[in-house]
């Protein structure tokens, strides 16, 4: 029976995955247009179980299953709703669809807490360069810096919030009651560990913490022809040798990991000496203090490249958020759940950032890694293994059991 399940939980995420701002990926970034015809999806599927479902100010989607009095204590379970550019059909995505069929399972019994299922609307920080948006005003922690964050195309926080026909002054009523359980998040592992060990579950123990930074070169435009090479102030060749030096640094330190996933350049053509080069950085590691350190030392070679070659530097912060524990109690249920479901228990450290080390700051919060298929993620064939969501599903349904 649970296989049924499985099968229909992977079938309701390829249909989302379908809903996209680009034809033939799927792409969806903070309350695009896309994310309407999710929201309609989960919403229908969340009022089929009689769960009363709305949209906060943040613009997370959010269905209640009440508990047996009304003052219930609360148990949250969700995930993201948003994808970064080409995404697969599970990152985050699933965690919200397995909450719901999580709930239909329950076939209307009631426990003595209610269950609020979450999508949250940010979590990959693609348009804005600031992740968590959803789960930070959930938490209390969405400030007015989040929502003066712009995109692109000088859209900010507050105006997509509005234009999804939401109030962004109302962003307060976001944040979770104070009669919270605590939090539970369903989500693949997007690495290998879990498939090279052949292990369908892994109970998460911490979440590494990140740093995202925006560095731009400023250097001088010129004539690709006529500029001698000596004396140039090439603002995207000072990036390159940058780029290759964080490269370097993360090879050097063991268990670190530092990308730059985007650079621009203008006035970008290919016979113009770029003036200005913005490259994004991401980096990541279970101890804080490795990771500052691995960052300062880029931000000391930024500085030494940029003043070798003549160019200025701009080193401009978007998220310094440290490592988070989960919760030892939460933990130590959903290890008794793995183990009553039959499935082996393997702890791990989560290198992807997730909601739950946000929420962290609010409630007790916990994770359940299902096994990525090839450690596939953030890319098109990002895949789950049915067999592994219907263990998840019956450790969920262990899990509800112990807390009531
Ligand atoms: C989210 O997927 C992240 O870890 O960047
Ligand atoms: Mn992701
Ligand atoms: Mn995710």
């Amino acid at each position: 029976m649970l296989a049924a399940r499985a099968r229909e939980v992977i079938r309701r995420c390829r249909l989302l995955a379908e809903c996209s701002e680009e034809p033939g990926w799927t792409t969806r970034t903070f309350l695009s247009r896309p994310m309407r015809a999710v929201h309609g999806d989960l919403a229908a599927w969340m009022g089929d179980l009689e769960m009363t479902v709305r949209v906060d100010a943040a613009g997370n989607l959010r269905g209640v299953y009440p508990g047996l009095h009304a003052d219930a204590p609360r148990l949250f379970i969700g995930s993201h709703l948003d994808t970064v550019p080409h995404a697969g059909a599970f990152d985050g995505v699933l965690g919200v669809v397995l909450a719901i069929a999580l709930v239909d399972l329950l076939n209307g019994n009631r426990f003595p807490f209610a269950i609020e299922v979450v999508g949250f609307s940010e979590e990959e920080g693609v348009r804005f360069g600031v992740p968590f948006i959803g789960s930070r005003a959930f938490a209390g922690s969405a400030d007015a810096a989040v929502l003066e964050q712009r995109d692109i195309a000088g859209v900010s926080v507050a105006d997509a919030i509005r234009d999804y026909g939401l109030d962004p002054s109302s962003i307060s009523a976001a944040r979770a009651g104070a009669n919270a359980l605590g939090y539970l998040e369903f989500h693949i592992e997007q690495g290998p560990v879990l498939d090279s060990l052949g292990i369908p579950l892994g109970v998460v123990d911490a979440i590494a913490g990140q740093t995202r930074a925006e560095v731009a070169f400023t250097g001088a435009a010129g004539h690709a022809g006529t500029t001698p090479m000596r004396g140039r102030r090439d603002a995207l060749a000072a990036a390159a040798e940058w780029i290759v030096a964080v490269e370097r640094e993360a090879n050097a330190t063991p268990e670190l990991v530092a990308t730059v996933g985007r650079v621009s350049a203008d006035p970008g053509a290919g016979n113009v000496i770029a003036a200005r080069c913005s490259a994004t950085l991401d980096v990541r590691h279970a101890d804080d203090a490795v990771r500052r350190a691995a960052c300062e030392r880029l931000a000391a070679e930024a500085q030494e490249i940029a003043a070798r070659r003549g160019v200025d530097l701009a080193w401009t912060s978007r998220l310094d958020q440290p490592a988070v524990p989960m919760n030892a109690a939460l933990v130590a249920a959903l290890e008794r759940a793995v183990s009553r479901a039959g499935a082996p228990v393997h702890h791990l450290v989560s290198g992807a950032g997730h909601d739950a080390m946000i929420v962290a700051s609010r409630m007790p919060a916990a994770m359940l890694f299902v096994r990525s298929p090839g450690g596939l993620s953030h890319h098109p064939d990002e895949d789950v293994v049915e067999e592994d969501v219907a263990m998840a599903l019956e450790v969920g349904r262990h899990f509800l059991d112990q807390l009531s």
